[in-house]
């Protein structure tokens, strides 16, 4: 990284509030005169940097310019996001999204958020969704598909983002089984996959994308502050929202599309075995009231998680929760009092 992407680093991570050019050449290890000039440059390249006398600087955007028009100029996709909507509040995009598909909206109907005030996880968990602090996006999906096989699309959908992801962040990135993107074992991105259907029949999947970008560790709310992580915290790269959010939508394109097209999941699931922080590994298992240890041995085709339990019975899981027994030992020792 050179001196100038080490300022604007700096600024970034001084979010929301002043830094003085003193403090910047200590920590960068370079005159205040080197540091005023960096910080022009910056500007001229179109970063808005407030300077005050006595305070310092601060940075007011960061370049990370996040409207349609960003995302669209990007856009190299055939049918994703040729249709596309951008807020700068919602409730939530896959409601949003749900609406448009409810009145008929077509396949590839993608709706991005700056904000959400209702952002929703898994399990009825609520995804914190402050302003500009990430990425939340939802796509419009009507494949011919039997509700059994939609859990693909979600592994299709985190293999595309891990490929993404993998662009920024050199180690510790990994999928945890069926869609939980980590860094280092803390969660910077989840799929939500939502659908409606015949019993024979999907008519369309809302799949959400929550991935954090700009988070600070204290940004994040109490709960997450110890198992969520951001692209910005685990990355010298610039990170321009526009771009992943393009990158993600035409990762996700190919996958999809060859699953649909050639009837085949191998693709997707290279990618997502390459990656995965599940498979070999002792887990525990939390099905409703219900939670059992088991080695995980493999995923197959249509996203069901194949376990072996410790007695030796073989077993698929196509839902549920799992903790990885390494990565958390508290959760072990509470699975070992509640059985
Ligand atoms: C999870 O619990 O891991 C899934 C989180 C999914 C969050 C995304 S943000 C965009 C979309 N809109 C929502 O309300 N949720 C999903």
């Amino acid at each position: 990284m050179d001196t100038k992407d080490r300022i604007l680093k700096k600024l970034i991570q001084n979010k929301g509030k002043f830094i003085s050019g003193e403090q910047i050449s200590d920590k960068i290890g370079v005159s205040r005169t080197a540091v005023w000039k960096h910080i022009l440059k910056l500007k001229e390249e179109g970063y808005e940097i407030q300077s005050v006398n006595k305070l310092g600087y601060q940075l007011i955007n960061y370049g990370d310019i996040y409207d349609k028009s960003a995302i669209v100029s990007k856009l190299n996709t055939k049918i994703l996001g040729q249709n596309l909507f951008f807020f700068d509040i919602i409730d939530s995009t896959n409601d949003e999204l749900k609406r448009m598909a409810a009145s008929g909206a077509c396949e590839g109907t993608v709706v991005v958020a700056k904000s959400q005030t209702s952002g929703r996880g898994r399990r009825g968990r609520r995804w914190q969704s402050n302003a500009d602090d990430g990425i939340y996006m939802s796509i419009l999906l009507r494949p011919e598909l039997l509700p059994k096989d939609v859990q693909c699309i979600t592994l299709a959908a985190s293999s595309a983002v891990c490929k993404v992801l993998k662009k920024y962040v050199e180690n510790n990135l990994g999928i945890k089984w069926p869609n939980d993107i980590l860094i280092d074992n803390k969660k910077v991105c989840g799929i939500l996959t939502e659908m409606s259907a015949e019993p024979d029949k999907v008519q369309a999947i809302i799949l959400g994308i929550g991935l954090n970008v700009w988070n600070r560790t204290e940004d994040f709310n109490d709960e997450l502050k110890d198992t969520a992580t951001s692209l910005h915290i685990n990355t010298e790269k610039e990170i321009i929202r526009s771009t992943l959010v393009a990158q993600i939508l035409k990762e996700f394109e190919d996958l999809y599309l060859h699953f649909i097209e050639k009837g085949s999941t191998a693709k997707f699931m290279n990618i997502w075995r390459a990656f995965s922080l599940t498979i070999g590994r002792d887990i525990i298992v939390y099905q409703g009231d219900k939670v059992w240890q088991a080695k995980a041995l493999d995923v197959i085709d249509n996203g069901q998680l194949l376990v072996e339990t410790p007695d030796g019975q073989r077993k698929t899981i196509l839902s549920g929760e799992i903790s990885i027994r390494d990565f958390d030992d508290s959760r072990v020792k509470d699975c070992a009092a509640r059985q």
